[in-house]
């Protein structure tokens, strides 16, 4: 299958590190002209270098705005007023227990995880349907299936993208635009490094941990190890391709079958 995605403007929400900066290169080798996204202008910049290194000729555009608060999504919508491919994978995590969990928090993971989201999507979706072709994709979690007892907040907010995703989904019926979402399992990402030092010895070193963690807490992937970022990269740069034209309102996993069902 060759992917080529020239022509194509995209947006990846939360992208200076992680499963987001990989999504980037991702597209932006399949040729898209890619905005990378972070808080930090000096950090946004630095991932945007990076991408031009890793993808000779990539046409990339840095936009540091804090996509949390009404005057960075303006900014951002000001920066960029259309694209073709909208993938929301902005998203924070961090473990609580139940009862601590404070209006506060739920308000934060759900004005960071989910409406975030909705705001872009509701900006970019009519430019999408009024030309007949888009994509728009956000980035789920296995704990959207399977709520982790040790952050309910976050797998909540993981949950409600599916439904925000089939929603918008029938939104654009008919008009050439799929919107999916992309349940990512465990990922060797920094921001799981800490979590998952959070959770096993310390002292161990990050071989050992990755191994400990997932026997103790992951015991049902098959895949025995974390994912890299690049792999949930591969899904997203299909969906977002006119190759994955027929799908439209799906949930797909790229868990390395850590959640312990046949469907979705
Ligand atoms: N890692 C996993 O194992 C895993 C598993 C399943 C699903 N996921 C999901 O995959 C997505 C990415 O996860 P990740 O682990 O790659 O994330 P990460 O390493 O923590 O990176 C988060 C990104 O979001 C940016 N960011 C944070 N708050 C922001 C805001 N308010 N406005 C704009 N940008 C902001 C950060 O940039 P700055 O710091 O520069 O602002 C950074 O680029 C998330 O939705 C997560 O829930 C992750």
């Amino acid at each position: 299958m060759r992917i080529d995605l020239s022509g194509r403007t995209a947006l990846v929400t939360g992208s200076t590190q992680g499963i987001g900066a990989a999504i980037a290169a991702g597209l932006a080798a399949a040729g898209a002209r890619v905005a990378v996204n972070g808080r930090d202008p000096g950090k946004t910049g630095a991932a945007a270098d990076r991408l031009r290194a890793d993808v000779p000729g990539a046409d990339i555009v840095p936009i540091a705005a804090d996509l949390a608060t009404d005057q960075g999504t303006s900014a951002l919508l000001d920066a960029l007023p259309d694209v073709d491919v909208l993938i929301n994978n902005l998203g924070i995590f961090g473990t609580k227990p139940a009862l601590d969990i404070t209006d506060d928090d739920w308000r934060r993971y759900f004005e960071v995880n989910v409406l975030t989201a909705v705001r872009l999507t509701r900006a970019y979706l009519p430019g999408m349907t009024s030309r007949g072709w888009g994509r728009v994709q956000y980035i789920a979690s296995d704990s959207a299936i399977a709520t982790p007892a040790e952050m309910i907040h976050y797998g909540t907010t993981k949950t409600a993208l599916l439904g925000v995703s089939r929603g918008f989904a029938k939104a654009a019926s008919g008009t050439g635009v799929t919107v999916n979402s992309v349940i990512a399992g465990p990922t060797h990402t920094g921001g799981v490094e800490d979590f998952v030092y959070e959770l096993v010895d310390k002292d161990l070193p990050w071989e050992e941990a990755q191994r400990a963690f997932m026997r103790e807490h992951r015991p049902t992937s098959l895949l025995e190890r974390l994912i890299e970022p690049e792999e949930i990269a591969n899904m997203v740069v299909y969906l977002s391709s006119p190759l994955a034209s027929a799908t439209t309102g799906g949930a797909l996993r790229v868990d390395g079958g850590y959640t312990d069902a046949i469907l979705p």
